[in-house]
């Protein structure tokens, strides 16, 4: 029978995992499930980076889990905006001078907007955030993962990448040549988290760093804050169906930290097991294609 499920919580997927002596950097983690997971892997031993955008809130969230008993050495917060580029760079040279090891990055941050909005770059947000910036972060970091093996790389990735297909959607991953769809758009950068994931795994093998996607479940956090205010009040007879950031934070937590997900790599999960992926998964030209276009849009070689 498997030890964890959907009821589980982040804290108890971790419990008896020592991380002290280690770091990691969890994006968005200024609320939600990113925040959990932060409190978390500090309760755990681990410095956590917490990589927020808005400094403010991320500070407030810190001084709440301090009040909560977290110890503040643990928890840093440094500045990380994925719909810039430059902050991206920024936020990667700033870490990479502290010439600390990186076990760990959890690739958390993300939003949901259905009305095109575009990021500084001028790609359109949910691809620039939820994927592109990642994507870029992730390379930028990444000799400093490997060296740091045994190591791992988790993105939190939905669900929702049922709703995509992708196939049109790498030559317009901006949709300036189709009517824009909000659902659909998030969909897609979620089955980019999956994809990219898939050829960061095999790039890595070997290498002892592991790459794993994950569906944290549906989860009570501010994810729908851009959604029009009709959707967000149908949706509320929907809370009580969904789980709290503590169950939603624990495949996250258990992709990050289990022995049995450093074991495999290019797993995708839901509720601390495997999960039924789309039906791209595992697509080594969709997954090479991806990597291709996202390399030439961030300029990374
Ligand atoms: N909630 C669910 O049911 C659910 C289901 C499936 C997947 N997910 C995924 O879970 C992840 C976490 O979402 P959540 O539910 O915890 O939502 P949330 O409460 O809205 O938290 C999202 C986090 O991402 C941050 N973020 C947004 N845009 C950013 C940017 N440009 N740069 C840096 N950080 C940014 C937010 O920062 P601010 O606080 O400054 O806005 C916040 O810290 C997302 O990737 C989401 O797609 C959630």
């Amino acid at each position: 029978m498997a030890k964890f499920g959907a009821q589980s919580t982040a804290e108890q997927v971790s419990e008896g995992v020592d991380l002290s002596g280690r770091s990691a950097v969890v994006t968005g983690a200024s609320t939600g499930i990113g925040l959990e997971a932060a409190r978390v892997l500090a309760l755990r031993g681990a410095h956590v980076v917490m990589a927020c955008r808005n400094l403010d809130k991320a500070g407030a969230a810190r001084e709440r889990l301090i009040a909560g008993g977290a110890a503040p050495d643990r928890l840093e917060i440094r500045r990380l905006d994925l719909a810039s580029l430059e902050s991206v760079r920024a936020f990667s040279r700033d870490l990479l001078a502290d010439n600390r090891p990186l076990p760990l990055l959890l690739n958390n941050a993300g939003l949901f907007q259905l009305s095109r909005q575009e990021t500084s770059d001028g790609f359109e947000m949910q691809f620039g955030v939820n994927h592109l910036g990642h994507f870029l972060l992730t390379n930028l970091l990444l000799e400093r993962i490997r060296s740091s093996a045994p190591a791992r790389i988790v993105s939190v990735s939905s669900g929702a990448m049922h709703f995509a297909s992708l196939t049109a959607e790498l030559d317009d991953p901006n949709w300036e040549k189709r009517r824009y769809r909000g659902w659909r758009a998030y969909g897609d950068s979620k089955l980019m988290n999956l994809l990219f994931t898939g050829e960061l795994a095999r790039r890595l093998e070997g290498s002892g760093v592991v790459a794993h996607a994950v569906h944290p479940g549906g989860v009570r956090t501010e994810l729908g804050r851009d959604a029009p205010l009709p959707m967000r009040l149908l949706t509320i007879p929907l809370a009580p169906f969904l789980r709290s950031p503590a169950r939603g934070a624990a495949t996250p937590v258990w992709a990050s930290v289990s022995p049995e997900c450093a074991k495999t790599t290019g797993g995708y999960f839901a509720d601390c097991a495997p999960a039924r992926a789309h039906a791209l998964a595992g697509n080594r030209d969709v997954e090479a294609r991806l990597w291709a276009r996202s390399a030439e849009l961030t300029r990374i070689a």
